[in-house]
């Protein structure tokens, strides 16, 4: 499990360009390998130091103009991503970040913290990209309030899915056949390609999550659908049980979620109950990692 994990994360961080996986510096006892057995296995004398990494341990907020390619700008960036998904996702269209153009921050009183940003976002299946321009609040004050965006973009969504959405959406609508699956990907990084779409809508839901729980210190990313089920359709709406696991790339933690998912092309995807699973204290260790 912890080395399909890792291989896994590793395929995502190249396919989605996400900054290289780092872990503090003086590797504490939080991140401690047998308590997380999903974490990066740096030893001391495997321990490599980027630039991210001294972003990721940098204590004060960044305020001003933001180096596009350090975790500040990219983790807002990434946030932008999951609020874009959240309103425009659906099995076929599934947005990721492409590159930050530009971005600054700034305190704002008694509001918070705010991050303006020019970036280019891209769809995964049709590769269509585009540029968009957002403003990004994470609020400030007691407990965690869900970021605030407001985004606007050109050239994306133009690529037409319709036909694609419609087939899969007849296709699975009557429930003489209900659709499941698990291990999407697998250790591999494979899936069938019929799991497609309810991987890319496993991670098009995860982002409802990935917004409403990201603050100025989380990048969150999906790693895997663990499984889902489909459920019985209610008003003409499809409906799954997803149970998926998002990473955390500051803390490395592997973060279980279980989501009631519905979708259908009018209504687009909604996330009806979120489930967050407790932390899997008696993972299997990976294995050795000296031969
Ligand atoms: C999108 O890009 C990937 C990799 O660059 C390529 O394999 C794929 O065929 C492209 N898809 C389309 C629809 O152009
Ligand atoms: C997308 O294609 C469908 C037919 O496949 C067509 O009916 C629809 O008008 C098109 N939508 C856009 C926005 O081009
Ligand atoms: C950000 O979220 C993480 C994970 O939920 C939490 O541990 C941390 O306290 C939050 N930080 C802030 C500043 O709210
Ligand atoms: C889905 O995967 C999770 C995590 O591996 C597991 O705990 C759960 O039992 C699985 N559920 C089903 C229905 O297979």
């Amino acid at each position: 499990m912890g080395w399909t994990l890792l291989i896994l994360l590793v395929v995502l961080t190249v396919v989605h360009g996400n900054p290289t996986v780092t872990v503090r510096s003086g590797s504490g006892p939080t991140v401690g390998f047998n308590r997380h057995p999903n974490s990066v296995p740096l030893g001391e004398d495997t321990q490599t130091t980027t630039e991210e990494e001294s972003e990721v341990v940098e204590e004060v907020m960044m305020t001003g103009v933001l180096n596009p390619s350090h975790y500040p700008a990219r983790r807002a960036a990434t946030v932008v991503q999951h609020y874009l998904n959240t309103r425009y996702g659906s099995p076929y269209r599934w947005l990721f970040l492409s590159t930050v153009n530009s971005g600054s921050a700034e305190d704002v009183a008694d509001k918070g913290r705010k991050y303006q940003l020019e970036l280019t976002m891209q769809e995964t299946i049709s590769n269509v990209s585009g540029q968009c321009s957002a403003e990004l609040l994470f609020p400030g004050g007691e407990g965690q309030n869900a970021p605030q965006v407001q985004v606007s973009c050109e050239g994306l969504c133009q690529s037409n899915t319709t036909a694609q959405e419609e087939a899969f959406y007849q296709q699975h609508r009557a429930s003489n056949n209900l659709a499941s699956g698990s291990n999407i990907p697998d250790g591999y990084g494979h899936m069938e390609p019929s799991m497609k779409p309810f991987w890319q809508l496993g991670g098009v839901a995860s982002s409802f999550i990935m917004l409403r729980e990201s603050n100025e210190s989380t990048l969150y990313n999906m790693a895997q659908v663990a499984n889902f089920t489909q459920l019985e359709t209610e008003k003409d709406q499809l409906r799954f049980n997803y149970h998926v696991l998002l990473h955390e790339m500051i803390s490395q933690e592997i973060i279980h979620w279980k989501l009631l998912v519905t979708w259908s092309p009018e209504q687009g995807v909604q996330v009806l109950q979120t489930e967050l699973q407790p932390k899997c204290h008696h993972c299997e260790a990976p294995p050795s990692t000296t031969n």
